[in-house]
């Protein structure tokens, strides 16, 4: 036995390892559970008397010398690898992955660039809601269908908590917190209750805008939204306003403008009209502003609100609004060049 191991022990002197796969068979061979020195060692339980001493100390040598020997040789491994990458300077460097701004967000983002020229700011409110800044304090009567739980998505019910179903919340928030003069748009998240489709989703993006100051009137208004209309879709754009109807303004305006596919001539995007739908708008109704605390005989004001799927889809062409919330990356890619 002794003869063996003082073999074993030049063996593993002058053994040499330049690679990982070497490295691997250095170790099963030797040093492994069935490798020859745990062999070894069993042999080593049939040793008795005065060989037992010797034996036992030239077989530790053995193993530790192995031991140092695999660490050395991994080591070297492991330098070696590191020093070629570092040293090489002529490599291709990894590829970066440029990621892209979402088409709602590139959007979203040149509605408020256009407001910031005007002096509007920024502000935001919470999507999870109650009834009195989404409903109540916006003069919602109380048999109004938003109320319905077909349209509004209730967390609780007495007292209500729902999630948003527009960012006019927003405007109550601002008003109840902030001295006039305000003017603010507001981007968001919003939630209906409507079965997703091509057309519609449960969730989706709106912009809010508020103005309250003495003397605002309708015509501050319309050059608002002129000025909107021309810098988003192009200076050649028209503009029109049909009479609407919502609680919360009075009186109350659709807007659309001249279909940006077809310069107004008519085509299938536009139903042959000539005219595409954007937003809704109005004065402040009085009772909003009592609402919030603001004299609604010494302030005036006006809001609009529009859909940001809308005006990507203008902007875009986005024929399926489900694609927006898919995270489909082909379809994410193509919006890179217009960041
Ligand atoms: N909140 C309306 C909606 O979700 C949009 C809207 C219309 C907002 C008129 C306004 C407004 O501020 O004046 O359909």
């Amino acid at each position: 036995m002794k003869e063996k191991i003082t073999q074993l022990l030049s063996e593993i002197r002058s053994a040499q390892v330049t690679n990982k796969v070497q490295l691997e068979e250095f170790r099963l061979k030797y040093l492994s559970k069935k490798g020859i020195i745990s062999t070894l060692f069993e042999d080593f339980k049939q040793v008795f008397g005065d060989q037992k001493k010797e034996v036992g100390q030239l077989l530790n040598k053995l193993k530790n010398e192995t031991q140092e020997k695999f660490s050395s040789f991994l080591q070297n491994i492991e330098n070696e690898n590191t020093s070629t990458e570092l040293n090489d300077l002529t490599l291709p460097g990894d590829p970066i992955q440029v990621g892209s701004l979402h088409p709602i967000n590139i959007i979203r983002n040149e509605i408020i660039d256009i407001f910031k020229r005007l002096g509007f700011t920024v502000s935001e409110g919470p999507e999870i809601e109650d009834d009195w800044h989404v409903f109540t304090a916006l003069n919602f009567p109380e048999e109004h269908p938003a109320r319905d739980m077909q349209d509004t998505f209730f967390i609780e019910k007495n007292p209500d908590i729902l999630l948003r179903t527009h960012t006019s919340s927003v405007q109550i928030r601002v008003m109840e917190n902030q001295k006039p003069p305000i003017r603010i748009i507001m981007p968001g998240r919003v939630f209906r209750n409507e079965a997703i489709s091509a057309r519609a989703h449960c969730f989706f993006h709106q912009v809010e805008g508020l103005y309250i100051d003495h003397n605002v009137s309708f015509a501050d208004l319309k050059q608002t939204l002129l000025y909107f209309a021309r810098e988003m879709f192009g200076n050649e754009t028209q503009i029109r306003l049909r009479p609407s109807y919502f609680p919360f303004t009075e009186p109350s305006a659709e807007m659309d403008i001249s279909c940006n596919l077809c310069g107004g001539k008519g085509c299938a995007f536009c139903k042959h009209t000539g005219w595409v739908e954007i937003l809704g708008c109005g004065m402040v109704d009085p009772n909003v502003l009592e609402n919030c605390q603001i004299n609604s005989k010494e302030y005036t004001g006006y809001a609009f609100g529009m859909g940001i799927e809308r005006i990507t889809n203008l902007k875009f062409q986005v024929k399926d609004l489900r694609m927006f919330s898919e995270n489909d990356v082909r379809f994410l890619k193509q919006f890179l060049s217009t960041i």
